[in-house]
């Protein structure tokens, strides 16, 4: 299938490493051009420089996405590269676990913050450019803990979760008329090295295997490329008639029917 992704323009939040930074290796295959965020410097320069070592034109920017001027920051630093925005992910997201009760405003709003109004700021600075073209797409990277309970200790993940999934379909519908489609992806578990689950299996191999048995009958992790594979393809025009949805990517890990 060709994407007809060559030439297009992307913002990838949070591409430093993971299911972000597969996200811009599966765009620049495609032969998108791209402008990738994270926090921590020396990791995004040598995510940065992979790209380029495979043809890609990057643009870096170190910053925060829960500043204020993020959003405005990344189109600014997008436009003067390349002029065009047509594709926006945003990926960086965060956790903090704990039981509700045990909970703090602080947690509360810092995680809202991440997983929820930093994607809200950042996509918003990107309408009015897709608006002047007639055309983007907007992807969120969400989890199937939005779609449908995570379990306990999971209620400001959960929340913020359900709330860009919630968001993003209401965007949706506002901006078709303007040829910008907004949808999400909900990874389930994503094994990648250095991650989260990766440590998990390091440290307790026999607890994951009974994980796995117990929770994705695909019997293994997910790699971050499979989660790629689908925003690269809701990112291009092959996926023209899909907006204002949520699109699972978890080896049959949730159970919602919706
Ligand atoms: N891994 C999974 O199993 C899984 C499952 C479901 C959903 N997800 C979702 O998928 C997304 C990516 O997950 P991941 O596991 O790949 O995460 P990760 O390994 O923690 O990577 C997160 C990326 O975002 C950047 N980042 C984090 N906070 C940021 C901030 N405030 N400003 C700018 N950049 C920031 C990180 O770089 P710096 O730290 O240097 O900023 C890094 O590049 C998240 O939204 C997560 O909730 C993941």
């Amino acid at each position: 299938m060709n994407l007809g992704l060559q030439g297009k323009v992307a913002i990838v939040t949070g591409a430093s490493r993971g299911i972000g930074n597969a996200i811009a290796h599966g765009l620049a295959d495609e032969g998108c051009k791209l402008t990738i965020c994270a926090r921590g410097e020396e990791a995004l320069a040598s995510a940065a420089a992979a790209l380029r070592e495979k043809g890609a034109e990057v643009v870096e920017v170190c910053l925060d996405i829960t500043d204020a001027d993020a959003g405005e920051v990344l189109t600014q630093k997008t436009l003067d590269a390349y002029g065009s925005i047509d594709v926006f992910v945003g990926n960086a997201g965060g956790n903090r676990r704990g039981q509700f009760a045990d909970t703090s405003d602080q947690d509360w709003q810092d995680i809202i913050e991440l997983n929820l109004k930093s994607h809200l700021n950042t996509s918003r600075a990107v309408l009015p450019t897709m608006k002047q073209q007639g055309s983007g797409s907007i992807i969120f990277i969400t989890s199937i803990f939005g779609r449908e309970a995570g379990g306990p200790g999971l209620s400001i993940y959960n929340s913020t979760k359900s709330a860009l999934i919630s968001a993003s379909k209401i965007m949706a519908v506002e901006l078709a008329a303007d040829g910008i489609r907004v949808n999400s992806v909900a990874p389930g578990s994503i094994r990648f090295p250095g991650g989260s689950w990766d440590k998990r299996c390091i440290s307790d191999p026999e607890g994951m295997k009974a994980f796995i048995g117990d929770n994705i009958p695909l019997g293994r992790f997910g790699k971050a490329e499979e989660v790629a594979d689908a925003v690269t393809y809701l990112s291009s025009d092959r996926a023209s008639w899909i907006s204002g949805t949520c699109i699972p990517v978890d080896g049959v890990q949730s159970k919602s029917l919706i």
